[in-house]
């Protein structure tokens, strides 16, 4: 099983490379951002809850999303492999993938960590605004806030998963069919070390 994490800070392009990940490679894209992003259009009341969050560019309670990946897990029993986008943002968040991995004996193969400027990634987010509809895409102050949160609950995690021998760095901050390149040399890399 090919179970890869994409890390990086709001707009460093994760969701766009989770795309092109999921149909190379046949696997399953499952993004915390999007899973909370329906249940606000369900009008859940897990979904305001988090909107509530959300909209200010805070992080939503480490068991909120935990279930969520842990529900998405159990539905998909047939899967080739996971590209984890957006989660994990936590330390506690990543205890618990390993744990309900261990649990499916499938950990993870890989982080690919994206670089990418906070001044690009306040461009990229606002220029998204524009036309999102999302509460959170809309000013640079919530932006700013996002990437606060990211660097100071999300960042950490890089030790975690390097002290794994997982972490991979890749350059975000290129055209997006170059990065993929280089995100997909890491991937075979892995596969071709897997299958030795
Ligand atoms: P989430 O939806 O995960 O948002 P994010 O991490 O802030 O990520 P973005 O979607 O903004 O960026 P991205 O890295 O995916 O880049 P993208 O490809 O979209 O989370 C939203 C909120 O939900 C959080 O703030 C939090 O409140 C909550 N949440 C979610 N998960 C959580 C968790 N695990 N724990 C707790 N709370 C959680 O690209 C961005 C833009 O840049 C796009 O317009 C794209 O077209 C453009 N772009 C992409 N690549 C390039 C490129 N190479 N060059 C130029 N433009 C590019």
């Amino acid at each position: 099983m090919l179970n890869i994490v994409l890390f990086g800070p709001p707009g460093s392009g994760k969701g766009t490379q989770a795309e092109n990940i999921i149909s190379k490679y046949h696997l399953v894209h499952l993004s915390t951002g999007d899973m909370l992003r329906a249940e606000i259009a369900a009008q859940t009341k897990l979904g305001m809850e988090a909107k509530k969050l959300m909209d200010k560019g805070e992080l939503v309670p480490d068991s909120v999303v935990v279930g969520m990946i842990e529900n998405k897990l159990d539905a998909n029993p047939s899967a080739a492999g996971f590209v984890f986008d957006g989660f994990p943002r936590t330390v506690k968040q990543a205890e618990a993938l390993d744990e309900l991995l261990e649990r499916h004996k499938a950990p993870i193969k890989a982080v690919l960590s994206l670089h990418v400027s906070e001044d690009e990634l306040t461009r990229r987010i606002l220029r998204r605004g524009a036309t999102s509809g999302r509460a959170d895409d809309q000013n640079e102050t919530i932006v700013k806030n996002r990437v606060l949160e990211y660097r100071t609950k999300t960042e950490p995690l890089a030790k975690y998963y390097s002290g794994q021998a997982k972490l991979r760095e890749v350059t975000g901050e290129r055209a997006v069919e170059e990065v993929f390149t280089s995100l997909c040399q890491e991937i075979d890399k892995v596969l071709a070390s897997n299958s030795r």
